[in-house]
Order: C-alpha cells, then structure tokens, then sequence
C-alpha cells in the first residue's frame, strides 16, 4: 500500500496532529514496559527536528466517553518527557489556545482521547474540531489501527496525511512478511483458544506453505485427528471446524505441523512431575502442557528450509516452568536463523513478545510488533481502518 511519510512532508512550523499508542502498562502510578513510548521516540524526534509544532493524541483505558480521572493521560506525562528527551505539557481542554502557544519543538499532550464519546463513534465533528487546530496528521498507532475511531480514521480525511516512523517500519515489516514475502513462509500460531483464531487459520492456509500449530489450540487439532487429549484444554465443539481447516489447508498446499510428541502433568502449576509421550499416548487424567522435544525439532527442521516466519503465541503454558520449554527452544532457533540471514523473522501480539522476551530472544527478531489485536486483524487478512486511511 502506497502511503506518505515524514520524509514526503514540508514540517516548518506545521501544527502536526500525532495519533500515537502510548496505551501502556502502569501500576501504582508507574509505567511498568516503556516500550511502546520507545516505539515513537523517532517519529517525535524526526516531526521536532522539521519544525513542527507537535501535538500528541492518544487513549488510555477504555472509559467509553466519561471522563475517568484514573485513565487521564496526564500521569503519562514524566515517562513522556523522559523517553522523548523533551518536556511534554499536557492540556486537558483550551486546546485551540493551547495550541495557539507552542512554538517550533515543542510536544503537547491532549487529554485522553476516549473521553470524548465522538471518539470511538468515529464521530466527524470531532474530528472536525481537532482538524480545525491542526495543519498535518501523523499515525504513528498500529497497535490502534484495527480501530475506525476519529483519532485514527475519520481524522485522517480532513487533514494531510501521513505515517509516522513507526507505522513505517511496521507496514514494511508486515509486508515483508506476508504481503511480499521471501518463501517458503511458515507461520506459527500458538494460544489457548482456537475459537478466538479461526479466521487467522483460515486466512494464513491460503499463504503461508507451513503453518505450525501450538498451545492449547493444538490440543484441538489433535482431537480433531481421534487422539484422546485426556484432561487437556481443547475445544471439543471445535473439532469439526478443525478438521474443515486442515481440510482447506490441504486443498491449499499448505502443511499443518501438529506436535508429535508433548509434555504432560496431572496438574497445572508450576513445577509438576511431568511425562514426556508420543501425541496419540497422554496418560489417562493427565493434560498437555507443552510441545515436546520432538515437536521442537521437527518445527526447527521446517523453520531451517523457510525464508519467512510469522510468528503469533506460545506453543505450550510458557508461563510456568518447565512449560516454557519449546517455545523458547523454538524462538531460539528462529532467532539463530534471523541472525546467520536465512530467515525473516515478524512476531506479535497478545502473549507473543513476552514469550520471546522470556526466551531472551525478541532483539534477534527481524521485526517485533507491539500490536495485540490490531496484529491479529492483520493476520486474519481484514483491512485496518487506521491505515487504509493513510492510503495516498
Ligand atoms: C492496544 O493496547 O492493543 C491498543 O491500544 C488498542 O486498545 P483497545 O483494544 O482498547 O482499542
């Protein structure tokens, strides 16, 4: 998709209206993972440094259209100033003299933007009132652009319109790895629940040549097949939407890697006597916890002859130990395979970038997206409205 950038943009003295994610983790007041505030330090930078007048809008929460005082922007302010390296002001209203105020360099903050209802209605006046203090708009949120809100779409219209640096990288990104990608591309899918991934399986079947399937949504799949999972997670109402899966992907040329051997316990918690079977053997009262050593080396096998991963959740309970296990042998690997250059390697949402954290390996990553649900959207094929609206 062709869009504009920072780059295509005349700065000086400009009024940019900046849609950014700072959507972060905060307990007791304090920014708990600033890696999102990271992600649009370049793009401010980059605005600041052609002269325009930048001006932040973001949500927090979900207050749906009251203002909420614990989900006021204003407590991002310090974290702001600090990973931004310029002192943010914040206004909670008067923003057209607000505005009217900053000189070149500057960084304003506007109060959350889900307080107003016009927010999440997409409403034009809205946006058209914040149109009218502003000269460009900036998306710089990804992670927010599954959402067709004013802030991140009807906004868009009014105003010249561009993405921010780390919209760019991630657009690139993506495209790298599923749009335009160097095959074969295989994509990983891990999580509890087929349910909430249907139409991501669906979608990748017809693009990707290996789809490698993990976590407790595998236990379905394995159902699916007549093995008996015992107490494991799975989604017996699923099966046959399972089986019209691995049916499509048949039909489709793609090849569903299920594990061939898992690690069992009679418990979840962490730390359990555990036993290691063949797939179609779990003991009687026992559950699947995570894929098996087999498993790993099979999907290490199929990774080493792939140009391309995709990469999204865990593939057993990778919060306890020692059910961490093949998901960070795996992402090991991948990310093994991303350094030598044999492979493009993108991962994101939900779980996904702790597990790779946990494995100490997200750095190696080609690419690794902060995006939850916007990642998945993207990944079950659907247009983003936030950046089909960046569309030149
Ligand atoms: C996120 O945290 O994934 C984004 O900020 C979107 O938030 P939302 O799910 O509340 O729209």
């Amino acid at each position: 998709m062709a869009f504009k950038t920072i780059d295509d943009m005349a700065l000086s003295g400009q009024v940019v209206l900046t849609r950014v994610d700072i959507n972060v983790p905060v307990e007791d007041g304090r920014v708990t993972d600033v890696t999102r505030i990271q992600r649009i330090a370049p793009t401010i930078a980059d605005l600041r440094a052609g002269g325009a007048k930048v001006v932040l809008l973001a949500h927090f929460g979900r207050p749906k259209g009251k203002v909420v005082p614990e989900m006021s922007l204003r407590q991002l302010v310090p974290a702001l100033s600090e990973h931004l390296g310029v002192e943010v002001g914040f206004a909670d209203g008067g923003y057209g003299a607000a505005v009217a105020a900053m000189a070149p360099g500057d960084v304003l903050l506007f109060e959350n933007v889900r307080f107003n209802p016009g927010e999440e209605q997409d409403d034009a006046g809205f946006a058209q009132r914040l149109a009218a203090i502003g000269d460009l708009y900036c998306n710089d949120a990804f992670s927010a652009a599954h959402r067709a809100h004013a802030t991140t779409h009807a906004l868009a219209r009014l105003l010249p319109a561009f993405a921010g640096r780390s919209m760019e990288a991630e657009l690139t990104a993506l495209d790298r790895a599923l749009g335009t990608p160097k095959p074969p591309v295989a994509a990983l899918v891990g999580g509890a629940k087929v349910s909430t991934k249907l139409d991501l399986l669906g979608n990748l079947v017809d693009k990707v040549q290996h789809l490698i399937i993990g976590g407790g949504m595998a236990n379905t799949f394995l159902a699916a097949k007549g093995l008996d999972v015992q107490k494991s997670l799975c989604e017996h109402d699923l099966l046959d939407t399972a089986r019209d899966i691995m049916a499509k992907a048949d039909g489709a040329g793609c090849a569903i890697l299920l594990p061939r051997d898992v690690v069992c316990a009679a418990e979840f918690r962490a730390d359990p006597p555990t036993t290691t079977v063949r797939a179609e053997e779990v003991p009687t009262g026992q559950m699947i916890l995570d894929a098996g050593p087999d498993a790993v080396a099979h999907i290490c096998q199929v990774l080493d002859g792939c140009g391309t991963l995709v990469w999204n959740g865990p593939l057993g309970a990778f919060e306890m130990t020692p059910f961490d296990a093949a998901t960070s042998a795996a992402a090991r690997h991948a990310a093994a395979l991303t350094r030598a250059g044999k492979l493009v390697s993108v991962a994101g949402g939900g779980d996904t970038v702790a597990a790779l954290n946990h494995a100490g390996v997200a750095g190696d990553f080609t690419y690794i997206s902060t995006a939850g649900g916007a990642f998945l959207e993207w990944m079950e094929g659907k247009e983003l409205p936030g950046v089909a609206a960046l569309s030149a």
